[in-house]
């Protein structure tokens, strides 16, 4: 059994999201100076409030604005520090500004491609809202020093992601510090690298985390580019996070090392070990590595990768993935006829046989979006059937956007109700979010979903057992989520192997856009697009099994 850290950081973060409350106000605290709500500048907009509250810290208040636009459709709620300094503020407002520039620019995109589909469908999405969060935290202050935590989420429809920023300013000169600077010298580059290192290696080879020593080694080199995101805390802990695929394969998300303040606490100048109580009292050595009980799949996986000629970004999680489960080739016992009763449509192409000629499946998670109707008048237009990975929330907005695929000769898998990592569920949690969806499809289909696509590629045996399904994994993933270009989209997912599952979103414009590049490139080199389900027969697709890609890779014409 291979045992696999799933992105602890990730499920703080899952639970982060929920967390829309700002920094807690104490009600009957002494409103200071600041504390009389003030106006906006551009304030204008009835939609738009800004206030300044008391926080529970001494000399820092809220400052809170609130937006609503869209007719609703679009909820900006930020919260983020205001102090005695004028540098500080100055700071805290800009890095907001931008957090909340890139909402207006995102919930402008959404909103003119929710009135695109409007127009052409004659539907009106029933819930859709875009969430930009922020609020923020003090994790440790004195007079000379203040350390705030910015804590975003942000949700674009079926997904969101949050993570945490710090900042460190000098309270008495209102200077923003860089971590480099609460270390005597930079020797802390070093200890810091060696102590991550060791505890990486460690779940590294109890196969808790997805990744090999050559990747732990270059991600914790002691450079400050690779300790740039480091938390300290009064609890006598201090958390380093990597960022994905710095550490670890992409289904770990954002990587967390927590070890204990005593083993930095030396190369601390003295007013920081002074703010963070490291001489006033003799701390608790920290808990040292966080671990979870997630372990990865027991279950064989039944395809073998064709890693050199991948893309590197997907031979880097499958690097992993294969390194830890054994591959059985194509046996005769899987040799059965995809079975009846479930999704058929008579727009498959029968003729297309990908044990003779070579073919690819492309698949979409996440939708359908607003994005979606356009993909499918390009899919049509070039008589492209692909697979997609659909969220039970999104079907519910935009149903009739479903019953098109299927009408189209699209495939239509389970990704279930609101994307949670199923890994950190009970078994009947797990059931119903997969039911949830299903039942809502069957009624646009009539039938229920063939195949699971975990959310994060994120499962264990217990996701496989619950699910009854079998998996679809991926061999191709483009990025398509963090590089929003259609042309770098486009070149990742041009060299597709024969036999690849291509993983993209069509929660992006554009990935949307990247598609008639990508049909023109992969066709031209003989390539046919064909569903999951066809790209393995006759092959039966097993429940509890995981399917990565096609093994027989017949030659390019
Ligand atoms: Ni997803």
């Amino acid at each position: 059994m291979r045992r696999f850290r799933i992105a602890v950081a990730m499920a703080a973060l899952l639970t982060i999201s929920v967390l829309t409350g700002c920094v807690p106000i104490e009600p009957g605290a002494d409103i200071g100076e600041a504390g009389t709500p003030a106006p906006v500048p551009g304030s204008a907009k009835p939609a738009v409030s800004t206030t300044i509250d008391t926080s529970k810290y001494e000399n820092v208040w809220v400052k809170a604005i609130e937006e609503v636009e869209n007719d609703g459709r679009s909820l900006l709620r930020v919260s983020y520090p205001f102090t005695e300094h004028e540098e500080i503020n100055a700071r805290m407002e800009a890095v907001t500004q931008a957090f909340i520039d890139e909402y207006r620019s995102t919930a402008a995109e959404i909103e003119a491609a929710y009135q695109e589909y409007k127009a052409e469908t004659g539907k009106e999405a029933a819930t859709f809202v875009t969430h930009f969060r922020q609020h923020f935290d003090v994790s440790a202050a004195d007079e000379s020093l203040i350390f705030f935590d910015l804590v975003r989420s942000i949700n674009t429809g079926g997904t969101g992601n949050a993570y945490v920023v710090g900042y460190i300013f000098d309270r008495r000169s209102g200077a923003e510090l860089a971590l480099s600077d609460l270390f005597l010298d930079e020797s802390y580059l070093g200890r810091l690298s060696a102590l991550t290192r060791e505890a990486l290696a460690k779940r590294v080879s109890k196969e808790e985390l997805a990744s090999d020593l050559d990747w732990v080694e270059d991600g914790t080199a002691p450079a400050a580019g690779n300790f740039d995101n480091i938390l300290l805390r009064t609890d006598g802990t201090f958390l380093v996070r990597f960022d994905k695929y710095q550490v670890a394969a992409g289904v770990e998300g954002v990587v967390e090392v927590a070890l204990p303040l005593d083993d930095i606490a030396d190369l601390l100048k003295p007013e920081v070990r002074e703010l963070l109580g490291i001489e006033s009292e003799a701390e608790e050595s920290g808990t040292g590595v966080i671990e979870t009980d997630a372990t990865f799949a027991e279950a064989e996986v039944v395809y073998a990768f064709d890693g050199a000629r991948s893309l590197a970004s997907s031979a880097m999680v499958l690097t992993t993935l294969s390194s830890g489960h054994s591959f059985a080739g194509p046996g005769a016992a899987l040799l059965q006829r995809f079975g009846p009763g479930r999704q058929e449509s008579s727009l498959w192409d029968e003729s297309v046989n990908c044990q003779v000629v070579a073919c690819v499946a492309l698949t979409f998670d996440d939708g359908p979006s607003f994005y979606t109707e356009g993909l499918l008048d390009i899919l049509k237009e070039h008589d492209v059937r692909a697979t997609f990975f659909v969220l039970g929330t999104q079907v519910r907005i935009q149903s009739e956007t479903v019953a098109r695929m299927f009408r189209e000769g699209h495939q239509i898998g389970n990704h279930t109700w609101d994307h949670p990592n199923l890994t950190n569920m009970p078994d009947d949690q797990i059931q119903e979010q997969l039911r949830l969806t299903d039942d809502l499809i069957a009624q646009l289909i009539g039938g229920p979903t063939p195949f699971l696509r975990p959310p994060y590629g994120a499962y264990n045996d217990r996701v496989l057992a619950a699910s009854g399904l079998p998996i679809i994994f991926w061999s191709v993933d483009p990025l398509d989520w963090r590089d929003r270009d259609a042309a770098i989209v486009a070149a990742r997912i041009m060299e597709a192997p024969v036999g690849a599952i291509i993983l993209a979103h069509d929660i992006h414009k554009s990935t949307v856009d990247a598609v008639p590049a990508i049909i023109d490139a992969i066709r031209g080199r003989g390539i046919q697009f064909v569903t999951v389900t066809k790209l393995f027969e006759p092959q039966e697709l097993h429940a509890q099994k995981v399917y990565i890609s096609q093994p027989d890779t017949p030659s390019e014409q």
